[in-house]
């Protein structure tokens, strides 16, 4: 039996790798320091489908399981310390156990998780988003990014009586039905189990066609919103002009739709007050999670009175509208507020975003003088707090240290090389690192120059094990 294969408990063989040369060391040493992991992992695979609870932790040959987490470090069940960038998903722009944070959970929770009633810590969550946010005239907290971006688009088609909604090709806005449309995710199928038809009510465009936008507008007299990430799709792996969302916020106007900035990775995180402060964009709605829950769960929808309005008992009685409906057992859990409201108080000031976006300023420097060193034909790139690494499938010509996301089609930004991008990210994990579900990450504000440097070294000691194995 090569090196790297292994079977669970019930002999069944976990996650084949059916592209993978089977003496690679880099996955037989993994297999080596992790047998922990594969055994929960082989376990999990009886419980849940392919094993994991979230696509984005799916992994080849298995996920990690973590034990415990302390400021930019987590600990596998093995004992092995990592440098994390996945970032609880982008949601721990303060790290992992942020000593307000848990001193305010831990206040919270002996006081009532759930008091099916309003409650003050709620009111002070919303009123410090619409302190920090600018769009924010009103707030509605719900449970996650998904929920906040299904509930701006059914806001959007009841204020405007609309049915269309204009969206962006690769723009991730979560799962419900009208964002999980493969038209956008892979290329023309229909999205598995997706409402039929959904797609006739969805107008797509390639992010950042001035042209093509414009053409979307004049053939469309229906849209009720355009909805888009506002620094580019997965936090600008594949990245967006400024002057593209401009445009965006011209063109709804001039034709009566409203703009949705998904700032479910980007708010509290670009600045205090999001991209929308960054860029100077006002939107009519914004979608907000992560962060906005000091990493516990929870989300919210900001935005116009007016078009909040729409969720208001008195307000729409009065305008004679129907009156949207929203529920949701969760909402305001008075754990998350306690979290959020710890949160936001520290990131007020914008010390923790800017730190963060100069940290990962030094790590994309730092990587690209690595890749450079090495010749391979790699690049970091990014805006903020993001790292993203391109690891190059067809070779183009890029200058790590000045490449231009934007330069490169979406498509080659988005394909990632296996088995090459698997034993990278492996052999990043030997090195000390996890990444986010892509070459990549968010780097937190408790990040250091320390964390840059143990990732600088893995970045290089992983092209010597990957040329070591002929992947390069
Ligand atoms: C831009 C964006 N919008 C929406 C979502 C969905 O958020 P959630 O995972 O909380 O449902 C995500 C999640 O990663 C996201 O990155």
């Amino acid at each position: 039996m090569p090196a790297w294969r292994y079977h669970d408990r019930n002999q069944r063989r976990v996650s084949p790798m059916p592209d993978m040369p089977t003496n690679s060391p880099i996955v037989a040493a993994w297999l080596e320091k992790t047998r922990g992991s594969r055994d929960l992992a082989g376990e999990a695979g009886g419980i849940f489908p392919s094993g994991v609870t979230h696509d984005s932790r799916y992994r080849e040959p298995y996920g990690l399981y973590v034990d415990h987490a302390q400021g930019s470090r987590k600990w596998d069940v093995d004992g092995n310390e990592y440098v994390d960038f996945f970032g609880g998903h982008g949601s721990l722009i303060l790290g992992h156990g942020n000593p307000a944070v848990v001193e305010a959970v831990r206040q919270a929770v002996g006081e009532g998780t759930h008091f099916g009633a309003g409650h003050r810590a709620e009111v002070r969550w919303g009123r410090l988003v619409c302190d920090l946010v600018p769009s924010a005239e009103r707030v509605r907290f719900v449970s996650s990014g998904t929920e906040a971006t299904l509930m701006c688009l059914r806001l959007a088609r009841a204020f405007t009586g609309r049915r269309k909604i204009l969206r962006f090709t690769h723009h991730f806005h979560g799962w419900h039905d009208h964002v999980a449309s493969a038209r956008v995710s892979s290329g023309g199928a229909d999205a598995a189990g997706v409402v039929p038809g959904i797609e006739e009510d969805l107008v797509v465009v390639e992010a950042g066609d001035h042209a093509a936008l414009r053409e979307a507008f004049r053939a469309h007299d229906d849209i009720a919103a355009a909805i888009i990430e506002p620094t580019g799709a997965t936090f600008c792996r594949v990245p967006v002009d400024p002057d593209f969302v401009r445009l965006l916020r011209d063109e709804t106007e001039r034709h009566g739709a409203l703009l949705i900035l998904d700032e479910v990775v980007t708010g509290f995180r670009v600045s205090p007050g999001g991209a929308q402060k960054a860029l100077g964009i006002t939107p009519d709605l914004t979608a907000l999670a992560k962060i906005l829950a000091g990493g516990l769960p929870g989300g919210a929808v900001a935005g116009r009175q007016d078009v909040m309005d729409m969720l208001d008992f008195e307000a729409t009685r009065r305008d004679g509208r129907i009156k949207v409906d929203h529920f949701g057992t969760f909402n305001a859990n008075p754990l998350s507020a306690a979290a959020g409201i710890a949160a936001l108080g520290q990131i007020a000031d914008g010390t923790v975003c800017a730190r963060a976006s100069a940290t990962a300023a030094a790590l994309r420097d730092g990587i690209n003088r690595v890749v450079s060193e090495a010749g391979v034909s790699w690049a970091a790139y990014g805006t903020h707090s993001s790292f993203h690494i391109f690891l190059n499938p067809r070779r183009l010509d890029v200058v790590p240290g000045s490449f231009d996301g934007s330069s490169v089609s979406p498509d080659d930004l988005l394909h990632l090389p296996k088995p090459l991008a698997t034993r990278f990210d492996l052999a990043m994990m030997l090195g000390g690192v996890t990444m986010g579900g892509t070459p990549g990450g968010y780097v937190s504000g408790v990040m250091e120059s320390s964390e840059v440097d143990v990732t600088v070294q893995a970045v290089r000691d992983a092209i010597r094990m990957l040329r070591a194995e002929d992947a390069l």
